[in-house]
């Protein structure tokens, strides 16, 4: 039964992580918020079709698949294989044809491929037709869809990431931080400071390196931790001193004292104490370069100078690393905007308009 026609746009919006960095893949904490920067799906249920194909308007380039997936790994062009890995774990009951626009930047660190994985699922599922779609207000559906998004990013980019980026694109909620523990799941909403108080500004280093491979390393050490003291997520700092290997204590040390300043910023957040919430900022900043060694000599350079700033609060490198954007909680007006910036404002989750015909 591939069900009736009907037009369905997808917004899913990129995320900026506020704190808490490479804790999620071992049941930490993180601080995301997503943006007012999304990527959007629009298209059109084909009935008696057996393809899915969505053209990519920055990209000049459609993908097509077919409605089982095809092989996810190996379609081209590149971005896809976030496409095909969707379509594999959504089965769409008919063919789907349309669009792909996008208001975030492609590949500095915003998480433009789960806003892809997101507004794709949606798209596939929120068009009409079996199974239906996923409801967003359902809190099991949600975290359904996430998996299932992040599920697709493992066998599109074969990286061993952890469910930060898809929990935040599917959970936003506007003019808040998601407080986010990755072993209960559960999504709790920190109010942000207004706009009138703190701005939030993202600046691209422009530096990209082996983040990919890098991030795997990491995630293997972590285990390598975790076999020793068990789940970090549970863990204190005094248990890393019982770590043999240095280099794994050391990223032992990064994720234990992260999970406990999310917390710290969100009681900051609570508290009003914006010098507090960027002083931990900086710390993050200096636990995932020291410790983690995730960021880079330029990244580094770059959260120095944004800190030298008047207005400036904190600034951190945030999401994968190695490379990639900082982020910065400012003083409105106080910062001006280098090239490859943006404000950015806590924003809502995914969004779905659906006509049938
Ligand atoms: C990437 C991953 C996330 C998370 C961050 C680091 O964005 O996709 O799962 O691990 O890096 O916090």
């Amino acid at each position: 039964m591939a069900g009736n026609a009907a037009t369905v746009v997808v917004r899913a919006p990129g995320r900026v992580n506020l704190i808490g960095d490479h804790t999620d893949h071992t049941g930490g904490r993180c601080l995301p918020i997503a943006i007012d920067r999304w990527v959007e799906v629009a298209g059109r249920t084909e009935p008696a079709g057996d393809r899915v194909r969505l053209t990519s308007e920055a990209l000049r380039s459609t993908v097509d698949v077919p409605l089982d997936g095809g092989e996810p790994a190996t379609t081209e062009p590149e971005w896809g294989r976030y496409v095909a890995a969707i379509v594999k774990r959504t089965r769409p009951p008919s063919g789907f044809a349309g669009t792909v626009r996008s208001t975030l930047p492609i590949g500095s660190g915003l998480s433009s491929s789960a806003a892809l994985e997101v507004a794709t699922a949606l798209a596939l599922t929120g068009g009409g037709g079996a199974p239906g779609p996923p409801d967003l207000s359902e809190p099991a559906d949600r975290l359904a869809l996430a998996r299932l998004c992040s599920d697709a990013e493992h066998e599109a980019r074969d990286v061993p990431t952890g469910l930060l980026d898809q929990i935040a694109s599917i959970y936003g909620v506007a003019g808040h931080g998601l407080l986010l523990d990755c072993t209960s799941l559960e999504v709790v909403p920190v109010p942000l400071p207004p706009d009138d108080e703190v701005e939030w500004v993202v600046v691209d280093s422009g530096a990209r390196s082996l983040g990919r491979s890098a991030y795997g390393v990491r995630v293997g050490e972590c285990r390598r931790a975790e076999a020793e003291i068990g789940p970090l997520g549970a863990a204190r700092p005094e248990d890393c001193a019982a770590i043999a290997d240095p280099a794994v204590r050391s990223r032992a040390v990064h994720v234990v004292s992260e999970n406990r300043r999310v917390l710290d910023f969100a009681a900051a957040l609570r508290a009003g104490d914006l010098a507090e919430a960027g002083r931990l900022m900086d710390e993050s900043h200096r636990s995932l370069s020291t410790d983690y060694e995730s960021s880079t000599p330029e990244v580094d350079a770059l959260c120095a100078e944004l800190r030298a700033q008047p207005g400036v609060l904190g600034a951190r490198i945030t999401g994968g690393g190695w490379g990639g954007c900082v982020v910065a909680m400012v003083r409105p007006g106080a910062l001006p905007l280098p090239d490859r910036a943006w404000r950015v404002r806590p924003s809502a989750g995914a969004t779905v308009t659906t006509t049938a015909h």
